[in-house]
């Protein structure tokens, strides 16, 4: 049995830790609590106590323990195999930000040599705040890994980030990534996304992009990882967070991010690729070097070429190199009168799957209807948020991949 140690902060998600202890006590962890002082007006001891079936800790000058063990902020976390905080307070952020140490919880975060992980929970304004912003940059920097937090309806009537993920996720995450399980679906292999928009500069101040989020690449990003896979995400600019667990590199250009995509799976052996990235088809032949001047110059003069085709490239690599293609497609005519030329797309680009969603209204949305394409003529159509639909979309790669003896 691993022991894991499990903080508890002042948050209002404080009350689904109970659901986090169940879920791993169900994955045969030994789970140990930590409430700070303040935890302990959303939450008491005892329930947790009761769940874990282990005492709960809640001050540092009062340690429960049969034992003597030594001091126990140091000694606490020497035979565990990590600490996760669930959920964790902007304060407790900014104190882990700046080395404080002023309870037991924070002491035993600064006296560890095991992963810390952190399930921030707070108000989306409070998430928002470049001191929040600041300080989850700073322990990211730190090596803490930060899962989460969500987007959607907050207890305090809010909507938007900051929801603690769900109790789910979180012992799904901690299974992976500490204890990763073999017989995960998509266990060690290499998943290559491509998310967010692309930025074709014209000068150096203006450029042609549009308004993907990103949401949708960074849920099956998450969503592989969950699956067990190794995952690089290559996005253009997006405000999309993403767990530590995922490599992200960032990128402007389709150019660059077909660069960086073939690259990948050259020197990486990919074997599913996934191309959720809004790409611009065109860029301008030459980026002018001094600001257009509209007493001038005229857009007029600007010579357009055609961008790389990221998707055609991929799937027309050599077969030592070609990964399982899943393409996606964002169209403004409305899907269902648009089957046959979806189908036709899938042919033509030699994708394995062909995911189509409906622009601009899929864009920077949480929940959206897409239709996955497994042949020209067979598809089935999905609705929901995206984190939903990343499953259906996984899911649907692996039993094809099965089906097909992919490799
Ligand atoms: C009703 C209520 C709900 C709160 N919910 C949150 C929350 O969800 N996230 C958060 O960061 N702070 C929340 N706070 C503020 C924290 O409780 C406060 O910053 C506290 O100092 C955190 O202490 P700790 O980090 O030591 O546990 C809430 C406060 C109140 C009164």
């Amino acid at each position: 049995m691993k022991k894991i140690i499990l903080g508890i902060t002042g948050g209002i998600a404080a009350y689904k830790s109970c659901e986090v202890i169940r879920l791993l006590k169900k994955s045969n962890f030994d789970v140990h609590v930590i409430m700070t002082e303040n935890s302990k007006k959303f939450i008491t001891p005892l329930t947790l106590e009761v769940l874990s079936n282990n005492k709960v800790q809640t001050n540092q000058w009062n340690l429960h323990s049969d034992i003597y063990d030594g001091i126990s902020h140091i000694n606490y976390s020497k035979n565990a195999s990590c600490i996760l905080v669930a959920p964790a307070s902007a304060n407790f952020i900014a104190k882990l930000a700046n080395g404080i140490a002023d309870d037991l919880l924070s002491s035993t975060c600064l006296a560890r040599k095991i992963p810390l992980i952190l399930a921030p929970s707070m108000n989306t304004h409070m998430w928002e705040n470049p001191a929040t912003k600041r300080n989850i940059n700073q322990v990211k920097d730190d090596g803490i890994n930060i899962i989460g937090p969500n987007t959607g309806f907050q207890a305090c009537g809010d909507s938007g980030i900051g929801r603690m993920i769900e109790p789910a996720e979180i012992s799904d995450y901690i299974k992976n990534s500490f204890f990763k399980k073999n017989n995960l679906p998509l266990n060690k292999l290499n998943i290559l996304i491509t998310a967010g928009p692309t930025y074709e500069a014209i000068d150096p101040v203006r450029g042609i992009t549009n308004l993907s989020s990103g949401k949708m690449g960074f849920s099956i990003a998450e969503e592989a990882f969950r699956n067990g896979a190794n995952v690089d995400i290559i996005c253009g600019h997006s405000l999309q967070d993403c767990s530590s667990t995922i490599n992200r590199i960032n990128v402007t250009s389709a150019k660059e991010m077909f660069e960086r995509v073939l690259t990948h799976c050259k020197t990486k052996k990919i074997d599913i690729f996934f191309s959720v990235a809004a790409i611009a088809d065109w860029r301008p032949k030459q980026i002018k070097k001094i600001k257009l001047k509209k007493e001038k110059d005229t857009l007029d003069n600007i010579k357009w070429i055609e961008n790389p085709d990221i998707l055609s490239s991929v799937a027309n690599l050599p077969k030592s190199l070609r990964p399982f293609t899943v393409a996606f497609a964002a169209e403004t005519n409305n899907l269902t009168n648009f089957l046959p030329q979806l189908g036709e797309k899938m042919l033509k680009k030699k994708a394995n799957l062909l995911v189509a969603n409906k622009v601009p209204e899929s864009f920077g949305a949480c929940d959206t209807r897409i239709m996955i394409f497994e042949k020209k003529n067979k598809f089935k159509i999905f609705n929901g948020s995206k984190n939903l639909l990343a499953k259906e979309i996984i899911s649907k790669s692996i039993e094809i991949m099965k089906n097909e003896k992919w490799k």
